[in-house]
């Protein structure tokens, strides 16, 4: 049993690494983060994989959280990436090119089962749902504990567009938003989500999340919200707790 693993976690901007001590959730040494190659081909993406792998000096299973709908270690979708991703395999291209047993999830699984094994107690009870807020929306839903994988939450309809499109990080910045003004949005989300599936408690995840001073007393919805305790390395620790099962 490895106890220090490598995480990677793969986004449409950057690609994401660091040595995981399984026992405390805790990252070791330095976080690499290398730009995510555009365009973001399969070869491509697999080139920058191989190489932040080396820079840590790395032998040894990796878990890798990908930004996809990932299915026995292929994506299935490539919302935020390129096309020609979708039925390619990660793990056979990632584990070839790195010389690395390479298992892939979704990149929100990754970050949710990362705040279940190492957050709060509470994150284990009732129906738990982690949001990543980023250059899309990832969704993890959990029932007791347990993970409902590749739900691709943020892809519902909300005023005729794609949720993420919508509320995620990147409008944010893109539209120039304000909190407030944002916050409103991600309420509006929240509250479409809480319809559906009358979640106890919201975990929001990503690069926004240590912000979360700025909007989350400006979310108003029933279920509890507040920050990933792991904040944006949940996806890098979730990621490899997931290569340990
Ligand atoms: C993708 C999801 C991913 C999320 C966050 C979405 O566009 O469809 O698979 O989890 O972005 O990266």
């Amino acid at each position: 049993m490895h106890t220090n693993i490598l995480g990677v976690d793969v986004g449409a901007s950057g690609i994401k690494g660091s040595l995981v001590d399984l026992e405390t959730g805790k990252l070791l040494g330095d976080r690499i983060r290398l730009a995510t190659p555009e365009p973001s081909t399969p070869q491509a993406m697999a080139e920058v994989f191989a190489e932040l792998v080396r820079s840590i000096g790395y032998r040894g299973p990796v878990g890798c959280g990908f930004p996809a709908i990932v299915k026995r270690g292929v994506a299935l979708s490539a919302a935020n990436i390129d096309k020609s991703w979708i039925g390619y395999n990660i793990e056979a291209a990632f584990s070839a090119i790195s010389a690395c047993t390479v298992k892939a999830l979704n990149d929100a699984d990754a970050a949710g089962l990362a705040e279940i094994r190492y957050g709060d107690d509470e994150n284990e009870d009732g129906v738990v749902m982690l949001l990543t807020l980023g250059t899309g929306i990832g969704s993890a839903l959990f029932v007791e504990g347990q993970l409902v994988p590749n739900t691709e939450l943020g892809h519902l309809v909300l005023h005729n567009r794609v949720a993420e499109h919508y509320a995620a990080n990147s409008v944010r910045e893109s539209e120039d938003l304000g909190w407030e003004e944002w916050a409103a949005r991600l309420n509006e989300y929240l509250k479409h989500l809480e319809r559906l599936f009358s979640p106890d408690l919201f975990i929001l995840g990503g690069g926004v999340s240590k912000e979360f001073a700025n909007f989350g007393h400006l979310l108003h919805t029933s279920a509890r919200v507040k920050p990933a305790k792991l904040l944006n390395n949940a996806g890098i620790v979730g990621a490899a707790a997931f290569a340990s099962f």
